[in-house]
């Protein structure tokens, strides 16, 4: 292939991830977004394999080859609740590409530049890379370790923390400056190899340091990184294109770090400095300080939620676990042919990933028009007669809102407990991701339906169809 062709191709593929993001950001485009981005990275790699000077067809077909099946087991394998962790280590593998180009830049004896200062540019693109690639490689097998539950959720907070930071950007900057000067003398290899191990540690420390409930930032944060990761490779490689792509994935990441934030009423600094949210994963907590609960047999949500007119869903972890979202779509389908106004409300954060929610509930093919955003419905809950929360916890936690010492306390939530009555499916009384009791399920209008909530809902179903 030519330059010209190469370049044009180039832009061709630029454009459709372009317009694959853009196709992302709505339910209804969605389907579309996916095949303008797979169109865009097929022809992004039949140009960069057809490049001149490209000659090891074999080696990139067997690493293709490789790569792909690998992929594809993955794929099939991996259940939607193995999602987040799964796109945590991809995110790891973006990062250690970095590190490995950059150092087989650094020692790549072919590598020329005609003049002193474009030396010193392509050496800092290595350093920095390599920098950026290291910090997201660790970060995303500390996150990967944590969504998966392998290691704790509960944030390390060692003492003095903020300066032990400090300390590693002033010991990065300065080694920085002695690469730069050595490798115009032929060494280098040092301060690169000490500021890797910097690096390494700086993204273990940084995401060990964050507490559960932040994890959502995290994963985000971490897809930017790997954005940025990826556009200092390009950088490296003098590859265009690449440049481009990972600052696309970089700055959509860091778009949705905000929006993260902005749904846990965090900001980003904070959330980087740590400690937000406690133990990861369910904890049986002490139910004895909130009262009783009202628990309902399958019988009695039938009635309720028959006799209602208007009923709100909001869906959580739980139905993700309990690959529910086939029955909800059916009970939502009858529900609606008795001329009951069924809605959706999503929370920001619900499940493990963003839109993990809407991505159940559109496999279930739940109409788009009636899943709303939790900032779209929340005044409405004094109107509904009947909220029904499918394996949703920390989402619908009122504490916080009213226990100003709650670790969650800030962070948006559905106020269910507005409305008439709220049925709760969950199979126990244990929390959620973040930890924390609930005070929702000992509240007066809660009703209690415990079991998995597929089971349960397969129940209902049967009932209400008759
Ligand atoms: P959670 O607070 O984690 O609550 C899920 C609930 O589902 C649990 O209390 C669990 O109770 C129940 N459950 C589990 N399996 C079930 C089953 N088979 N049938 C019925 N219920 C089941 O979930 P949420 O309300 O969606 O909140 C999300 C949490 O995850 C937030 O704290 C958020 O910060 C965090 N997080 C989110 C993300 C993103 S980006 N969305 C990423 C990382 C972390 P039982 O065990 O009693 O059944």
């Amino acid at each position: 292939m030519s330059e010209g062709v190469i370049t044009v191709s180039y832009i061709a593929a630029t454009i459709l991830f372009i317009l694959a993001l853009g196709g992302l950001s709505n339910q209804e485009t969605a389907r579309r977004g996916n095949m303008f981005g797979m169109i865009g990275m097929a022809i992004a790699i039949i140009a960069t394999v057809s490049a001149p000077g490209v000659t090891s067809y074999m080696e990139i077909a067997i690493a293709m080859a490789i790569g792909g099946i690998i992929g594809y087991m993955l794929a099939v394998k991996v259940e939607m609740t193995q999602m987040p962790e799964l796109v945590a280590i991809l995110h790891s593998l973006v990062g250690m590409a970095a590190v490995l180009v950059g150092y087989a830049n650094f020692m790549d004896p072919n590598i020329s530049f005609p003049t002193p200062i474009e030396m010193t540019i392509h050496e800092i693109e290595i350093y920095v890379g390599i920098l950026i690639g290291a910090i997201t490689f660790s970060g995303s097998v500390i996150a990967f370790g944590k969504l998966s539950g392998k290691i704790g959720g509960s944030p390390m907070l060692l003492p003095g923390r903020h300066w032990l930071n400090l300390g590693l950007l002033i010991a990065t900057v300065w080694f920085g400056r002695e690469f730069v000067h050595a490798s115009g003398t032929g060494g280098g290899m040092e301060p690169l190899i000490f500021m890797t191990v910097i690096a390494l540690l700086f993204g273990i420390h940084m995401v060990m340091a964050i507490g559960g409930a932040d994890m959502p930032v995290v994963v985000s944060m971490l897809n930017s990184y790997s954005g940025w990761a990826a556009s200092a490779t390009g950088f490296m490689l003098g590859n265009d294109l690449l440049i481009v792509t990972g600052a696309l994935v970089g700055s959509s990441g860091a778009i949705l770090s905000y929006i993260m934030c902005r749904a846990m009423n965090r900001n980003f600094i904070a959330v980087i400095a740590g400690g937000f949210g406690t133990e990861g994963g369910t904890v049986t907590a002490s139910t004895e300080d909130q009262g009783e609960v009202i628990a309902i047999d399958t019988e009695e949500v039938a009635d309720l939620i028959s006799d209602a007119k208007e009923i709100m869903i909001i869906p959580g972890y739980g139905m993700a676990v309990a690959q529910a979202q086939h029955t909800v779509n059916e009970i939502t389908r009858v529900l609606r042919n008795k001329g009951i106004n069924v809605r959706f409300g999503i929370h920001p954060v619900a499940g493990r990933m963003p839109g993990h929610m809407n991505v159940l509930l559109a496999e279930a093919k739940v109409p788009y028009d009636i899943v709303y955003e939790m900032d779209e419905i929340n005044d409405d809950f004094p109107k509904i007669d009947v909220s029904i929360i499918i394996g949703a916890n920390d989402i619908v936690n009122p504490s916080a809102q009213e226990d100003p010492n709650s670790p969650i306390a800030g962070m948006p939530v559905l106020e269910c407990w507005k409305g008439n009555i709220t049925i709760v499916l969950k199979r126990s009384m244990a929390t959620g991701y973040a930890g924390v009791q609930n005070p929702l399920f000992f509240k007066e209008n809660t009703r209690m339906y415990f079991g998995d909530a597929k089971e349960s809902l397969d129940a209902v179903l049967k009932i209400i169809n008759n």
